[in-house]
């Protein structure tokens, strides 16, 4: 069960480190516009350190910002080229002439994951171009009555069929059902902000366990 965190946030991104619990960061142009103004590639690159600062190196989504087809490409070499870290790929939005731009980073051997996916055959379309990654928009998809539990499972099917090598990313998440729910109907990974997956280590019965275990104890040493 793969989580990626999905913030460009460095405090996120440096706690998530530290605890390894993610494989992976997911960045797109809206969760960098929330962070304080910087150039582009400092902000990234200080991600890229804390991640080998970490020694755990994990990829990091870095999305193009420009919707010119003619651009894409040689922004997303851009990106990868200044960047410097073999772990980042494009996030490139589904479209058919996107398909073109995913087919030629993945022709160059540029990882790409393809985003704003709603449905199985936008899925297809992405991992038979070469996407690395397909991310499935979980609640913006319940946002219009859509089925993303149906949508991740068949699109799990079709890609295990295929042998694909293609991997599921379930993002637009909003609370930890979602991840459960995603994780259950077949997605390869979740990716979730900080706050959300922190919140799955907690459980008021635990704290309650554990404040028992500790009284019984300290009442058994005096
Ligand atoms: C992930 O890759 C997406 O960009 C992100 O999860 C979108 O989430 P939102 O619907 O909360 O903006």
């Amino acid at each position: 069960m793969k989580l990626f965190l999905d913030s460009a946030n460095l405090t996120d991104v440096e706690g998530a480190l530290a605890r390894r619990h993610i494989a992976g960061i997911t960045t797109n142009p809206s969760l960098l516009s929330k962070e304080p103004k910087a150039n582009f590639y400092a902000h990234l690159g200080k991600i890229i350190d804390a991640i080998r600062a970490s020694g755990h190196s994990v990829p990091l989504s870095v999305e193009v910002f420009t919707p010119k087809i003619d651009e894409m490409i040689s922004q997303a070499d851009d990106i990868y080229k200044k960047l410097g870290y073999d772990g980042v790929n494009i996030k490139v939005p589904i479209g058919w002439d996107e398909l073109k731009v995913i087919s030629a980073l993945a022709g160059k051997g540029i990882q790409v994951n393809c985003t704003c996916i709603f449905t199985e055959e936008q899925a297809v379309l992405a991992a038979n171009a070469g996407a690395s990654y397909v991310s499935i928009f979980h609640c913006r998809l319940k946002d219009i009555g859509g089925d993303p539990v149906r949508v991740i499972a068949n699109t799990r099917n079709i890609l295990d069929r295929a042998n694909s090598k293609a991997e599921i990313i379930v993002g637009s998440i909003r609370g930890q059902s979602d991840i459960l729910e995603a994780h259950l109907a077949g997605g390869h990974i979740v990716t979730a902000g900080a706050k959300i997956i922190e919140g799955m280590a907690s459980h008021p019965q635990t704290e309650k366990s554990v404040q028992g275990f500790l009284k019984d104890f300290e009442a058994w040493l005096k």
